[in-house]
């Protein structure tokens, strides 16, 4: 629904006395706000070499990028506002900044000038202030004022109707520039790597907020649902939200790789996937799988399995380090799997080599880059990403699981219904990676010893 047919839809309701003593009345006797911004974000300097790093590759060319606009929930009710990855890199804002910016880079003689296009807050002269749902003070608070916004960001700011009309149209960066920008955000930053670090901090906390609630999970009729809400709440009580979707998949669930439905019970007995990730305040996010047993103790088959998988995951993090590529961490990974599978029997004759039939059991890949985006650096080029040497700084995620399906009948009865995955975050250093995910135990002893201590009575 267009911004036209919400406001129609709003007539049918509408009672505010719409008459010039009332505007004039409620425009008057307002204080000053004493929360104006007067200082830069910490990140304004880091956005700052990133604009200059952008514009070294495009000399002479316009760079549009846009925040994104509000998007339609339902009706006249939007979604909460999030903005393009690309614009919160470039300018440094992050949670709700700001729906329909507009990043301008206008090139000069030396390189390229940014503006960023804003709505203006309503004044108090103006009647949009309390009528105006999207951007009226009244309705979603107080919004910073265009040299609030060049205070915090350290970027020239302007009016959005002064923004040329042809800009406004162009919706999306040029694909150059978007993949320019995810080219870029391989490797992270100090400040970046330290958004990254707090990420993963609260994700663990979340992490163990879930273990506290599996009692009443367990006793729940959609216990996943209690698991996917606890870690929730804890995202926008510590961060900002969710990075992506929950995943809390338990027992069979777990075999679906992103299952978000999460409306199962949670089963003693059974495994607990829980794959989730707190997005902190600047949109950085982590993404972590720990697989617990729910009753605290895995049973044989499932520590076997589970077995597997870290093995495989502790071969991909000893591929990882500089100078290795995505590719060699993934295959390390798959080697173990493979070998392990062999030697249980179930991996048939294959004709050719490459069928690599073990890979039903294993369809994703073992990592992918972490960032802004939680699957970071998309746009960029497969001989940088799959193929590209790693490098100190990137951030990435280690993940193998093991999923065999409830109706599986290429696998032992006592396989069926087990999904296993085992998801860290990791720092490429000067001579391997560090473990930012470290301390939430992934040794089957540990994470047993770790649920007896956040489990409540
Ligand atoms: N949570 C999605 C993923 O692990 O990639
Ligand atoms: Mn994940
Ligand atoms: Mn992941």
């Amino acid at each position: 629904m267009n911004e036209e047919q919400s406001q129609k839809s709003n007539k049918a309701r509408a009672l505010r006395p719409d008459n010039d003593e009332f505007k004039a009345w409620i425009g008057s006797q307002w204080a000053e706000p004493d929360d104006l911004e007067s200082t830069a974000m910490a990140s304004a300097s880091f956005a700052a070499e990133r604009r200059a790093a952008l514009s070294a590759r495009f000399p002479g060319k316009r760079i549009v990028v846009p925040a994104g606009d509000l998007k339609v929930r339902s009706n006249d009710t939007d979604y909460r506002f999030s903005p393009d990855r690309d614009f919160a890199y470039l300018t440094g804002l992050g949670t709700d900044r700001e729906p329909g910016a507009v990043l301008i880079l206008e090139p000069t003689a030396t390189g390229h000038d940014a503006t960023l296009y804003l709505v203006p807050p309503a004044g108090k002269d103006d009647d949009g202030f309390y009528t105006d749902p999207r951007t009226g003070e009244f309705w979603i608070g107080r919004r910073p004022g265009l040299e609030e916004f060049a205070a915090m960001t350290g970027i020239a700011t302007a009016p959005l109707a002064d923004l040329p009309s042809g800009l406004r149209l162009s919706a999306h960066p040029h694909k150059p520039v978007r993949r320019a920008l995810s080219e870029m955000r391989l490797v992270k930053d100090e400040w970046e790597v330290q958004q990254l670090r707090d990420a993963v901090d609260a994700t663990i906390a979340g992490f163990e907020r879930v273990v506290g609630e599996l009692p009443r999970a367990i006793a729940h009729k959609r216990g996943e649902r209690v698991v996917e809400a606890t870690f929730d709440g804890h995202a926008r009580e510590e961060g900002n939200a969710v990075g992506y979707e929950t995943i809390a998949a338990s027992g069979a669930h777990a075999t679906t790789l992103h299952w978000i439905t999460n409306h199962g019970q949670v089963r003693e007995g059974d495994l607990l996937l829980l794959d989730a990730g707190v997005e902190v305040e600047s949109l950085y996010t982590a993404d972590i799988t720990r697989t617990m047993p729910v009753t605290g103790e895995f049973s044989d088959v499932q520590r076997r399995v589970y077995g597997v998988v870290l093995e495989a995951a502790d071969a991909a993090f000893a591929a990882a380090r500089p100078g290795a590529t995505f590719r060699d961490v993934h295959e390390a990974a798959m080697d173990v799997i493979e070998a392990r599978l062999r030697e249980w029997g179930i991996v048939p004759e294959a004709e050719h080599e490459e069928s690599k039939l073990f890979r039903r059991w294993m369809v994703h890949s073992t990592s992918h880059h972490l960032g802004l985006d939680v699957h970071d650096c998309a746009q960029a080029k497969r001989e940088l990403y799959m193929d590209g040497p790693l490098e100190p700084g990137m951030v990435f995620t280690i993940e193998p699981g093991l999923y065999f399906k409830a109706d599986d009948l290429a696998v032992p009865a006592e396989l069926r219904g087990i999904g296993v995955r085992i998801e860290d975050d990791v720092l490429v250093t000067e001579d391997g990676v560090e473990n930012l995910s470290a301390a939430l135990p992934r040794e089957p002893d540990a994470v047993e010893a770790w649920m007896r201590q956040h489990r409540r009575a």
